[in-house]
């Protein structure tokens, strides 16, 4: 008999060689008591958040937290069954509401996640005979939703306009195109072009879907992203987000102003065989919505903690991801994957928590520690983040 899991033994390998040099093993982290969206106590030390994906720091609004709180009451706490079935209650219409306000578009369909999102829409608008033209450094959504359906699949350089221009012309004119985009790639935090990018797209008669998850509720006049900040938002054809982020709850959506958009409701598969949300998850998503339609003092003040964090690592001497703050998200690049875990796990001895990113997540075999700034972050906790780096940087020798 061929052990099935064989194929994973470097990869064991290489986890067991870095626990041995005294990295904890990042499962083992537990957030023990969350006291804020900035602040936790993980493992019996309390520890400022710099990982999480609560841009806007949702999770505590006590609105999002009493409007989830009534629905749990009077729905009970589960769906048990899909939308197309038992599973459409009031608050599931009503987030769908909501997301039609938020981005002023006619159509609105939500998923259980933000993956379920991309592996529905993808792999359902785009079938045999079609293509697709991706960033190679698509999040891994976009690539199984690839995965999961017909079309012919073909990559161009990340953020690379004359590329992906190239590869459109060599297609044939006649055949159905989707150009997937996202407006903040996640590992460097860097934005996409999306404005040349959307132009040589609709030139060669393709369909536009753009990914937002990084940047609803932050970028852009109105938060809906980085298509409305490049002015563009009415040439996409299909906005995919999540609720894992700005929201502050979980679930999914793809956005659309195309006429025939609700047929998806029966020929989704990521949408049709699975279970609805609960109806405490959907009315809190709801209310956070419609409350970030009303963030501007809390997106200015998320910019400046982008920029203050971006300036101070430079002048710490970080390599970092960006030249400028483009996104919520600073990647730091570290010498390896050893320094990078070294790194990580001194951070967190020193009461601070950021993401520890490697390949294959990351572009270019990189190994990242990536900071996710909350609009709650003070001004204070940046300062304090600043002085934290530069002692586990100097503890580590990642800078002098
Ligand atoms: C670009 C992008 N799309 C989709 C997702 C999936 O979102 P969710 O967490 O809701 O599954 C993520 C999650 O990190 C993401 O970064």
């Amino acid at each position: 008999m061929t052990d099935l899991f064989s194929k994973f033994d470097p990869l064991i390998q290489q986890r067991e060689n870095l626990l041995a040099t005294g990295v904890r093993d990042p499962f083992s982290l537990v957030m023990e008591e969350v006291k804020s969206p900035t602040v936790a106590v993980c493992n019996g030390r309390e520890t400022i958040l710099l990982g999480t994906y609560n841009y806007m720091g949702m999770t505590f609004d006590p609105d999002v937290i009493e409007a989830g709180k009534k629905a749990f009451d009077e729905f009970g706490a589960g769906t048990t069954g899909s939308r197309v079935l038992n599973g459409t209650f009031r608050d599931h219409r009503d987030v769908e509401e909501a997301l039609k306000e938020f981005y002023a578009m006619d159509h609105a369909m939500v998923f259980s996640t933000g993956y379920q999102a991309n592996l529905g829409i993808i792999s359902t608008i785009a079938g045999k005979g079609d293509y697709i033209i991706l960033d190679i450094d698509s999040h891994a959504s976009i690539y199984d939703g690839c995965k999961m359906g017909d079309a012919e699949v073909v990559a161009f350089r990340h953020n690379d306009v004359e590329a992906l221009e190239k590869r459109l012309k060599r297609l044939p004119p006649e055949a159905g195109k989707l150009v997937v985009l996202e407006g903040v790639y996640s590992m460097l935090g860097d934005v996409a072009p999306l404005k040349e990018m959307i132009r040589v797209s609709k030139e060669a008669g393709a369909m536009v879907l753009v990914d937002e998850a990084h940047s609803m509720g932050f970028i852009g006049e109105h938060g809906r992203g980085v298509a409305e900040e490049q002015g563009v938002i009415d040439d996409v054809d299909f906005i995919i987000g999540t609720f894992s982020k700005s929201v502050g709850t979980v679930g999914g959506f793809c956005v659309s102003n195309h006429p025939k958009f609700e047929v998806m409701r029966l020929v989704c598969r990521p949408y049709v065989f699975t279970a609805a949300l609960p109806p405490s998850v959907m009315a809190s998503s709801a209310t956070s919505i419609r409350k970030l339609m009303h963030g501007s003092n809390k997106r200015a003040h998320l910019w400046e903690n982008s920029k203050t964090l971006h300036k101070g690592l430079r002048d710490l001497g970080f390599k970092l991801g960006t030249e400028t703050p483009q996104s919520a998200i600073i990647a730091v690049i570290m010498p390896d994957l050893e320094r990078g875990a070294m790194m990580w796990e001194a951070l967190l001895d020193n009461g601070l928590y950021v993401n520890l990113a490697r390949p294959p997540a990351t572009p270019a075999g990189m190994t990242l520690l990536r900071c996710s700034l909350c609009a709650e972050h003070t001004s204070e906790q940046v300062a304090d983040i600043l002085k934290r780096f530069a002692i586990a940087g100097r503890a580590t020798g990642i800078i002098s």
